[in-house]
């Protein structure tokens, strides 16, 4: 049987990146398909708070089942930043080449490049909320390569491999990454509460 959810995000990377993870049988869709065009708030100080922050704006205004993801970019040497704030690193108006450029100038000189994406999923099914977290490690490069993917991508090597998640195929960071480890237990989840 299929099932519903509402993704609450306008990001549409991550939309096709959560639509390739899922199973055919969870129809995905957006904000947009309820003729929802907000920006959704996320002005939490952790990945937790914005992910709920993110959910209950959508299900406070429709009521329906829906799930929102956080993530952060989590840098050893820089104590865990850019961490919660990493859309808005380099200040606003929020830009992803920016936000690259200032964590690759922060850590000009610096050896300890390790760093880990950490994805904080958010799901309220019948009205009650539930939360899974997905985290890759890797380390961050000197300079940018690749152009697939999107955020900071381009500058983040996972372990096990010698490629940006921006040189890999999507189909590889998608079955690696951060937000595919959050979203395969939502899946199991799903699975055992039909
Ligand atoms: P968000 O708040 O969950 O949208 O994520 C915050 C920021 O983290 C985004 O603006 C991106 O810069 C970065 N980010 C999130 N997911 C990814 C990813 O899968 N790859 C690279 N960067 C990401």
């Amino acid at each position: 049987m299929s099932r519903k959810l509402v993704f609450a995000t306008h990001n549409a990377h991550k939309v096709d990146e959560v639509r390739a993870i899922l199973p055919a049988s969870v129809e995905l869709v957006g904000p947009a398909a309820l003729g929802c065009h907000d920006e959704i708030p996320e002005t939490g100080k952790t990945l937790r708070d914005n992910a709920l922050q993110k959910v209950q704006y959508i299900h406070d205004r429709f009521g329906v089942d829906c799930f929102a993801d956080d993530t952060g970019l989590e840098v050893e040497a820089l104590d865990g930043a850019p961490g919660v704030y990493s859309a808005r690193y380099a200040g606003e108006p929020a830009d992803f080449a920016k936000n690259r450029a200032k964590l690759l100038a922060a850590l000009t000189g610096i050896s300890n490049r390790r760093a880990q994406f950490r994805t904080v999923v958010s799901l309220i099914l019948n009205d009650k909320t539930y939360f899974f977290e997905g985290i890759v490690t890797g380390r961050i490069i000197a300079e940018e390569r690749g152009v697939g993917g999107f955020g900071y991508d381009s500058v983040f090597v996972p372990d096990g491999y010698d490629k940006t998640f921006a040189e890999l195929p999507a189909a590889v960071k998608n079955s690696i990454s951060h937000r595919a480890r959050a979203m395969e237990q939502l899946n199991n989840f799903l699975a055992q509460h039909p």
